[in-house]
């Protein structure tokens, strides 16, 4: 939790980066029993991108970061630690963030990842402050990069709908301004973690030809639920981290809360008393691209020159874990 204090964290410059391949929800009606109607209707999706064989989260995230850089007037030499939020990584180790920083030739800034599913890009800003402000780092380059769709079960109707891949970075760093990160709101439950997770691969169900042979290393999803606990909570975290900023409902000029169904992102504007064209969605073209989504919104936000000097941003994610956050935010 952190309220509203002098010194804060300010996001210089982002970018993002999307594969070319789309896939349709006419694409999904030949491979799984569904409609576009169905998934419009329940998702609000039309489309999402696939990443190609040969594609790694760290190579979108490359390309994410070297055009989040370009945006904030920056090189790779200005940058002095990276933090990669993902829970679909290159390899299981090394981490996905060292192999951005060889992508990137950024040697030898320290380099790790952050595991926090769709909420990962939240984490990331609220660990950065600490470290920019306690004079640890100067300059942060934050990605959330995530290829579900490599772990998706193409043949599951349940799941195979919602998902697509995508990185976004942003560069961190102290603001010499009235901008910046107002107040942070963060949570955990660890009960929960089965609702929504990738059963085999790790240390609990290592990799075997049994594993795969039983699909335990594809995303499983009990959709349902994980959609009612997101409501809950995404409303929780935004009204909390308002709370914390000394704000109100009406102070908000934008919300961008994590794109993973466009019903909990009505429901969340709802919540918040706020007129549809206050809430941010880009779901119909990228689906749920988990922890890349809110960093997307803001950088799209900005590209249309929608975002105003002053305007008041409240950023709002939940996602495996579980995990909620929400942070309040001046540009
Ligand atoms: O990003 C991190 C957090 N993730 C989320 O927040 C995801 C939250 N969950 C969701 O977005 C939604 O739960 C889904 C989009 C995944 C599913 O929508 P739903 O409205 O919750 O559907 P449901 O799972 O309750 O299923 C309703 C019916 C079922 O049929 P019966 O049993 O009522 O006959 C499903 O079999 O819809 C059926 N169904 C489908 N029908 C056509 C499930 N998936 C599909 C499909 N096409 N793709």
């Amino acid at each position: 939790m952190k309220e509203n204090t002098k010194r804060r964290i300010k996001i210089r410059g982002t970018g993002f980066y999307v594969p070319d391949k789309i896939l349709t929800n006419f694409d999904l009606e030949k491979m799984v029993d569904t409609s576009d109607e169905w998934i419009i209707s329940r998702t609000g999706i039309k489309e999402r991108r696939i990443a190609s064989e040969d594609q790694a989260t760290s190579d979108l995230a490359v390309e994410a970061s070297r055009r989040a850089l370009e945006n904030a007037g920056l090189e790779v030499k200005d940058i002095d630690l990276i933090i990669v939020a993902t829970s679909t990584p290159d390899t299981i180790f090394p981490s996905t963030a060292c192999w951005v920083q060889k992508g990137l030739e950024a040697d030898h800034i320290p380099a790790f990842d952050i595991s926090v599913g769709c909420t990962g890009f939240l984490y990331g800003m609220i660990l950065a402050e600490g470290l920019i402000l306690n004079g640890t780092s100067k300059r942060i380059l934050q990605i959330g990069g995530e290829l579900l769709t490599k772990v998706t079960d193409w043949k599951d109707r349940n799941t195979c709908v919602p998902f697509g891949d995508a990185a976004a970075a942003a560069v961190l760093e102290e603001a010499d301004d009235e901008s910046g990160m107002l107040s942070y709101y963060w949570k955990a439950d660890g009960k929960l973690g089965n609702l929504l997770y990738q059963p085999a691969g790790g240390t609990r169900i290592p990799a075997t030809s049994q594993s795969v042979a039983q699909g335990l290393h594809y995303l499983k999803m009990k959709g349902n639920d994980v959609f009612k606990h997101a409501v809950k909570r995404m409303g929780e975290a935004a009204l909390e981290a308002l709370k914390l900023a000394g704000l109100n409902k009406e102070d908000v000029d934008y919300l961008i809360p994590h794109q993973a169904n466009v019903r909990i992102i009505e429901a969340t504007g709802r919540r918040l008393k706020l007129p549809p064209e206050k809430v941010y969605s880009n779901i119909h073209k990228y689906g749920n691209v988990s922890v890349a989504s809110i960093p997307i919104g803001l950088h799209e936000l900005w590209e249309e020159g929608q975002l105003k000097k002053g305007n008041i941003i409240v950023m709002d994610a939940f996602g495996a874990g579980f995990t909620w956050a929400a942070v309040a935010y001046r540009w």
